[in-house]
């Protein structure tokens, strides 16, 4: 089992081994940022499954993209093909999960990019670590919110019912606890607003604080 050693001060993960030298290369992501004429960030999307996370996600980035700025989006779903396939939802490997994504999106600030992130990210001290990756402004927390009796009854992948049959263990919301963000950047009100309006929402933060225009 490999040790991961938190450096607070430099909010980067200490090497488990030995003799392992920082190289600092010269396209730094000042440079990278300025050749996409945006300031990159985190847009971190948290809320229960069915809130709505991957769906305003999705359609920002789509607003973004148009607009031509260099997106990605990491979606809970889809990383848990790949990177994180090895990973279930015991409290343990969803620290895991969102450990690494949080890892992942980093590099992609670095590379320049404005990323979206959409996990149920449950745990505050979670969020809090990858907020401590990245510098003042880049970690924009976005809490998707709406209740769990809408989430319940939108169901849009039949989970809820198979948790409240017992036949998922773990299931954020049943018997897995969801902390809310207590100040995030942003809160949608996603139980009634629609899609676009919360959309817009995004747009109106991101281009007050200088990562689009
Ligand atoms: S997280 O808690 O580790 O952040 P993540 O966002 O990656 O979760 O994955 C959540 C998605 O996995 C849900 O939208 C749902 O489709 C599916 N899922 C399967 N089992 C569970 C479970 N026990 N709890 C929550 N979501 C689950």
């Amino acid at each position: 089992m490999t040790t991961i050693i938190k450096d607070k001060e430099a909010g980067a993960t200490v090497p488990a081994t030995d003799n392992i030298v920082w190289h600092q290369h010269s396209v730094d992501k000042a440079a990278r940022a300025a050749n996409k004429q945006q300031q990159p960030c985190v847009l971190w999307f948290t809320g229960l499954s069915g809130s709505g996370k991957s769906t305003v996600a999705g359609a920002l980035e789509n607003e973004l993209h148009k607009a031509g700025y260099h997106t990605y989006l990491l979606d809970g779903d889809n990383v848990r093909f790949g990177l994180c396939g090895d990973l279930g939802f015991s409290d343990d490997d969803r620290k895991e999960n969102i450990r690494r994504v949080g890892e992942v999106a980093k590099l992609m600030v670095d590379a320049g990019v404005i990323v979206l992130t959409a996990f149920i990210s449950p745990h505050r001290q979670e969020r809090e670590l990858v907020r401590s990756l990245l510098g003042d402004n880049e970690f924009i927390e976005i809490h998707v919110d709406a209740d769990l009796a809408t989430c319940e009854q939108r169901d849009p992948k039949g989970l809820y019912k198979k948790a409240r049959a017992g036949e998922i263990k773990n299931f954020t919301g049943i018997d897995s606890v969801y902390e809310a963000p207590i100040e995030p950047e942003l809160y949608l009100d996603n139980g009634n607003n629609p899609v676009s309006m919360s959309v817009q929402q995004i747009i109106t933060y991101l281009a007050q604080q200088g990562h689009i225009k």
